[in-house]
C-alpha cells in the first residue's frame, strides 16, 4: 500500500426531508449572501427550489438564483457565474442538482477570489489557493461530486472537457442527500448514474499497487451492493431503500474512501470525456460503452485485476491457467448486467454509428499527453484500438 493522506471535511446530511435543513447548514458555514446554482428546471418542476428558498428565508439569508446549467457544463456559464457573484457580493455557493451543477458551482467558487482566468486551474497554469464555500443539495446519484474535490468543465473553444482536482479547497462543506429527491429521475439518468459510480470504483480497483486488500474488498462490496440494488430501483423507482443504498454508494465510490494507498488510473474517464465533449452524450452512458472495451484490452495485456474482478465480483469460477478467458467471462457478465438496465454497451447503441476515432484519439492525447492511464500506460495506437473495440 502506498503512503496517502485522506481528509474529507464534508458534513453529509442524509435522509427524508433533509433539504429543509439547508438554511440552518448555510448559516452554520458562514453564508451571508448565497448564489443558488441549478440546472434545466427539474428542481423547479418538483417544487424543491421553493422548499429550499423557504428554508433560506427562515434563517434570513439573502440569495439570488442562476439556473440553466446544462449536462456536460461549459465555461461560458462559469464566467457568467463569477461575474454575477462578484457584482452581487456573494460569499457562498449553493448547488442544487447533479454533477453538472455542482461542478459549475465549484468552478465559480474557485474563480471568484482569483484574479486571472478560472480556466488557468483546469489547464494547469495555476493552482486553486482559495475558494468560496460550496454547499450541495444532491438530486442525482452519479458523478460523486457531492463528496469529491473535483470539478469537470468543458471549454467551448476546442471542446476541451477537463477535470480539475483540488480536494483541499473544493470538497463541499455540506451535502444534503435525500433519496426521495431521486424518485423523479428518468430511468436513462438513473442507470447512467449507476454506471458512472461503478466506473469510479473501477478507476481505483484496477491498480498495480500491491497489498491493498482493504481497498479491494471495499470496492468489491460496493460493486456487489450496486448489482443487488440497481434492478430494484428500475423495477420500482420509488423504492426508498434501494434509492438510499444507490445514493450512498455513489458518494462512497468517489470520495476516496475506497482508494487509499492505491495508484489510480482514470483512463476510461479520460477516454469518455472526449466522447461526451464531442458528441454531448450522458457521461455514464459514454462510460458503459468505453469501460468494457478498456477492460477487454486489459484482460489481454494486464490480466491480474480483470481476473480477480471476474471471480470476486461476478462469481466466475477461478481457473488459474485460463486467466484471460475467466476475465472475459467477467466482462461479458458486466455487459449483460448493464444491458439489462438499458445501458448502451457499444457506440452504435449509444447512437453514434461512425464515431470520429481519429478526432477522439487526437484530442485525448492533446489533453492527457503521449501516454494515458496507469494500470497500463497507453499510446495513441493502443487507445485507438480500445475505441475500435467499442464499435
Ligand atoms: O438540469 P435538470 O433539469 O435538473 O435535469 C438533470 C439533467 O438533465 C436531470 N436530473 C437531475 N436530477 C434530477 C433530474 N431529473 C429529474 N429528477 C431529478 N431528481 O439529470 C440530468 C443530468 O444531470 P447531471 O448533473 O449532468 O448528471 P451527473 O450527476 O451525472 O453529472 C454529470 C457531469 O459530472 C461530471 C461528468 O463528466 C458530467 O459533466 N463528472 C464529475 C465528477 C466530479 N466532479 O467528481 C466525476 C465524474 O466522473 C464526472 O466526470
Ligand atoms: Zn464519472
Amino acid at each position: 500500500m502506498n503512503n496517502f493522506t485522506f481528509q474529507s471535511p464534508t458534513e453529509f446530511v442524509f435522509g427524508k426531508d433533509t433539504e429543509n435543513k439547508t438554511g440552518e447548514l448555510c448559516r452554520k458555514y458562514g453564508a451571508k449572501k448565497i448564489l443558488i446554482v441549478y440546472g434545466g428546471g427539474s428542481i423547479v418542476r418538483s417544487g424543491l427550489l421553493q422548499r429550499i428558498e423557504s428554508s433560506l428565508k427562515s434563517v434570513d439569508i439573502p440569495f439570488i438564483t442562476m439556473g440553466g446549467i446544462q449536462p456536460n457544463p461549459v465555461d461560458k456559464e462559469v464566467y457568467k457565474g463569477i461575474d454575477f457573484a462578484r457584482k452581487n457580493d456573494i460569499n457562498f455557493l449553493l448547488a442544487v442538482g447533479g454533477g453538472s451543477v455542482i461542478d459549475t458551482a465549484k468552478a465559480i467558487a474557485a474563480g471568484v477570489p482569483y484574479e486571472g482566468d478560472f480556466w488557468d486551474f483546469y489547464c494547469n497554469k495555476a493552482k486553486v489557493e482559495k475558494a468560496l464555500n460550496v454547499g450541495v443539495v444532491l438530486t442525482i446519484p452519479a458523478a460523486g461530486s457531492e463528496g469529491s474535490g473535483n470539478t469537470v468543465i468543458t471549454k467551448l473553444d476546442g471542446l476541451h472537457k477537463i477535470s480539475l482536482r483540488a480536494p483541499e479547497h473544493l470538497r463541499p462543506t455540506f451535502s444534503i442527500m435525500n433519496p426521495t429527491l431521486t424518485f423523479t429521475l428518468p430511468q436513462k439518468q438513473t442507470v447512467a448514474g449507476i454506471c458512472d459510480m461503478m466506473v469510479h470504483i473501477s478507476e481505483r480497483y484496477f491498480t498495480n499497487t500491491e497489498e491493498v486488500e482493504t481497498g479491494d474488498r471495499i470496492c468489491e462490496g460496493l460493486y456487489k451492493a450496486i448489482i443487488e440494488e440497481a434492478p430494484k430501483v428500475i423495477a420500482n423507482p420509488r423504492d426508498y431503500g434501494a434509492r438510499a443504498n444507490i445514493m450512498w454508494a455513489g458518494m462512497v465510490a468517489h470520495n476516496w474512501t475506497s482508494a487509499f494507498g492505491m495508484q489510480e488510473c482514470w483512463c476510461s474517464h479520460f477516454m469518455e470525456h472526449e466522447i461526451s465533449a464531442v458528441y454531448n452524450v450522458t457521461h455514464g452512458a459514454g462510460l458503459s460503452v468505453i469501460f468494457p472495451a478498456w477492460l477487454t484490452y486489459m484482460a489481454k495485456h494486464n490480466v491480474h485485476k480483470p481476473y480477480q474482478f471476474a471471480i470476486r465480483v461476478w462469481d466466475v469460477p477461478a481457473i488459474s491457467n485460463l486467466k484471460e478467458e475467466v476475465a472475459l467471462e467477467g466482462i461479458s457478465r458486466l455487459k449483460q448486467f448493464w444491458s439489462s438496465l438499458g445501458l448502451p454497451v457499444n457506440f452504435k447503441e449509444l447512437g453514434i454509428e461512425n464515431p470520429d476515432i481519429d478526432l477522439l484519439v487526437k484530442k485525448l492525447h492533446e489533453n492527457k499527453g503521449e501516454l494515458v492511464g496507469s494500470y497500463m500506460q497507453l499510446s495513441k495506437e493502443e487507445t485507438r484500438q480500445i475505441y475500435e473495440l467499442a464499435l
